[in-house]
């Protein structure tokens, strides 16, 4: 089985730092049939990574064509982009933006009419968690993002808020909750589509000493990797394990 290492660099480097770790990772031999490895970098540094052969994504756009939307990064730049890989719904944005789930299913549309596969991020928060909310939480949040569309398109990321480190987790969740959870966004989206598996990740301080049953998951197909995935050595070590695994 495929697996995916994703690297949510989020807004923690530099231009420079960006640089000098996209240097390293061009120089890492990768084998891309077992693992796909993709960095997703600030706008501001995306098409010099591109420039060291490094497969990109983008954290973040708008759904928005070009035109008076200043400040934006608005969809055409995506298309120009030539990315393979973008995320949609990432808690951050959600959080500290509001995006909504509505949001998240324009976007979705607009980036498989160009080709580019979603990656569709979902999550529950502590309080939705403690309360017994997970399940519909993340079904919802699916449901609204796959309508209408040819679901076997999109990647999931099972996230949950708690446990990413900008929200204060210092640990991945237990493997248990994190099987269970991809056990029931499989059977979810067989539900909405029959026949039909989408890939998912499972992101939340992943490190690379993530318990081996992660990697040995059949429902756990690789990881969205925030802070570790600045630092070399770490995105070094997690792709040795996937690969292993
Ligand atoms: P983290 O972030 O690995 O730093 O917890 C994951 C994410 O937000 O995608």
């Amino acid at each position: 089985m495929k697996k995916y290492l994703f690297l949510n660099w989020k807004n923690y480097l530099s231009l420079n730092e960006a640089h000098a770790l996209t240097q390293q990772l061009s120089n890492f031999k990768v084998d891309k049939s077992q693992v796909e490895l993709v960095a997703f970098p600030t706008i501001a540094a995306l098409t010099d990574i591109q420039s060291y052969g490094v497969p990109c994504g983008i954290q973040y756009f708008d759904e928005h064509e070009a035109g008076a939307y200043t400040g934006e990064t608005t969809f055409n730049l995506v298309e120009e982009l030539g990315v393979s890989y973008a995320l949609v719904g990432h808690s951050e944005r959600r959080i500290h933006f509001g995006e909504t789930n509505e949001q998240v299913a324009v976007k979705v549309k607009l980036l498989l009419e160009a080709g580019v596969t979603p990656v569709i991020c979902v999550g529950e928060n502590a309080e939705q968690r403690e309360s017994g909310q997970t399940k519909d939480i993340v079904s919802e949040q699916i449901k609204t993002a796959i309508q209408d569309i040819d679901v076997s398109k999109v990647m999931i990321a099972y996230e949950p808020v708690w446990a990413i480190s900008s929200f204060g987790g210092t640990k991945a969740a237990e493997y248990e909750d994190v099987q269970e959870m991809h056990q029931f966004i499989s059977e979810f989206i067989d539900g909405q589509a029959a026949g039909v598996s989408v890939t998912l990740l499972y992101g939340g301080s992943v490190k690379s000493d993530i318990d081996d049953q992660f990697l040995k998951s059949d429902v756990i197909h690789g990881f969205l990797v925030g802070s570790a995935s600045t630092k070399f050595e770490e995105v070094q070590k997690l792709y040795s394990r996937l690969l292993e695994s």
